[in-house]
């Protein structure tokens, strides 16, 4: 290798672009010193809301939080099930057996490889208490398809937006998201990813899309009853101080950390189309290589936030060495479907679930962040186009 490897994700340049801003707002914090629910958390949660295009948003600890908090609102408890996939990070899965219920895998969609709504709804007994699905890799699960099934069957659907926030969803004529604010009659299109379950969860873990300087997520919701029970869940269960009605966690974020999400998202619209032109720039190089290199797609009636960019290879750890040799780094999501973690050894063969299986061998990932140059995201190009001839 010759020079500098290409950094898989580089967060210097976006903070240096908002350096002023960031250092004022933390001095702000430091000075009036509230740092536990200060001003600037509400603040915050009316800006993520007010993007999102939901009434109520809660910031939370963590995605795992926020996906806890959820649940626990949503009652799901012991003896309780949820449907969800296995392609995803273990939080997902995490989350339900944390609130005592158990996990429930289905096969995913080999396009989106998000899970597969057919296939999920197969899986609905009475013990189902909610589905789950993730909006991998930053691009909405197939939420109109959801949306039926949870009419059909009365069971909610929470979205796993930990990689998604702020995707978009275009719903056909006729359907609207969970918790659509479009008045009433008027087309729900256009709902972003946060929105589009009667909960929807995400991370700001500093690699996603929208990333804090440490741990932190959120909620987002229309319904008032959920956001009320998510806030008292949040705070130890406490409904007024000292006074607690429910079991609940220490779920907040911080106020340092709100007000760093306040000025990222100023500027995450643009981040947005920055990271969507670096994967098109991919996709358009590396159309037509076949089965040596799958490209991802993102369907016509959505838009991603490309948390990550994913292609499939026949022979990924050849693929990687051969790339970081080139000073390419790459990362794998997900080596092994949820299913086969040892901790749920009990349920590895209680499923059958090729299409997970196929991803999880050959799925790998290539730098991609707002602030890649040029100059980088062509040598990834050349990289990849020389490896695999
Ligand atoms: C799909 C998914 N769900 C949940 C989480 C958990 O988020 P956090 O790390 O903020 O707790 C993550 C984080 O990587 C994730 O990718």
């Amino acid at each position: 290798m010759s020079g500098q490897a290409v950094p898989y994700l580089d967060l210097k340049p976006q903070y240096r672009s908002m350096e002023t801003a960031i250092n004022a707002r933390i001095k702000t914090v430091l000075e009036h010193g509230q740092f536990i629910l200060g001003p600037e958390v509400e603040e915050c949660e009316k800006a993520l809301a007010a993007f999102a295009g939901t009434k109520y948003c809660l910031t939370a600890a963590s995605g795992t939080d926020a996906l806890v908090m959820a649940l626990m609102a949503l009652g799901i408890g012991p003896g309780d099930e949820v449907i969800t996939t296995s392609f995803s990070f273990f939080a997902t899965a995490e989350v339900i057996s944390l609130v005592g219920a158990t996990p429930v895998f289905a096969d995913i969609d080999p396009v989106t490889y998000n899970l597969d709504p057919l296939k999920a709804e197969a899986m609905i007994t009475k013990k189902t208490k909610a589905i789950m699905p993730v909006s991998l890799y930053g691009q909405p699960a197939d939420f109109a398809a959801f949306e039926k099934i949870s009419k059909t069957h009365g069971i909610p659907v929470v979205e796993d937006a930990a990689q998604s926030f702020g995707a978009v969803y275009n719903y056909p004529a006729g359907l609207r998201c969970a918790g659509c604010n479009a008045a009433e009659g008027s087309k729900c299109s256009g709902c972003r990813s946060g929105a589009l379950g009667v909960i929807g969860a995400t991370s700001f873990f500093p690699a996603k899309p929208l990333g804090c300087y440490g741990d932190g997520g959120a909620v987002f919701t229309n319904d008032e009853a959920l956001y009320k029970k998510m806030a008292i869940i949040r705070v130890h269960g406490q409904e007024s101080r000292y006074h607690h009605v429910a079991i609940g966690i220490n779920g907040r974020l911080d106020t340092l950390q709100c007000t760093i999400l306040i000025e990222k998202l100023k500027r995450y619209g643009w981040e947005i189309e920055r990271r969507q032109r670096v994967a098109g720039m991919y996709s358009e190089a590396f159309a037509g290589m076949g089965a040596k290199l799958v490209t991802p797609k993102v369907m016509s009636d959505r838009q991603s936030v490309w948390a990550q960019y994913t292609v499939l290879v026949q022979d990924r750890d050849a693929f990687a060495k051969a790339l970081k040799e080139k000073g390419v780094p790459t990362s794998v999501h997900y080596p092994s479907p949820l299913h086969h973690q040892p901790v749920y050894r009990e349920l590895r063969d209680r499923y059958n679930l090729p299409e997970t299986e196929k991803a999880s061998k050959s799925c790998i990932s290539l730098p991609l962040y707002a602030d890649m140059p040029d100059a980088d995201i062509e040598r990834v190009i050349k990289a990849v186009k020389e490896v695999l001839g």
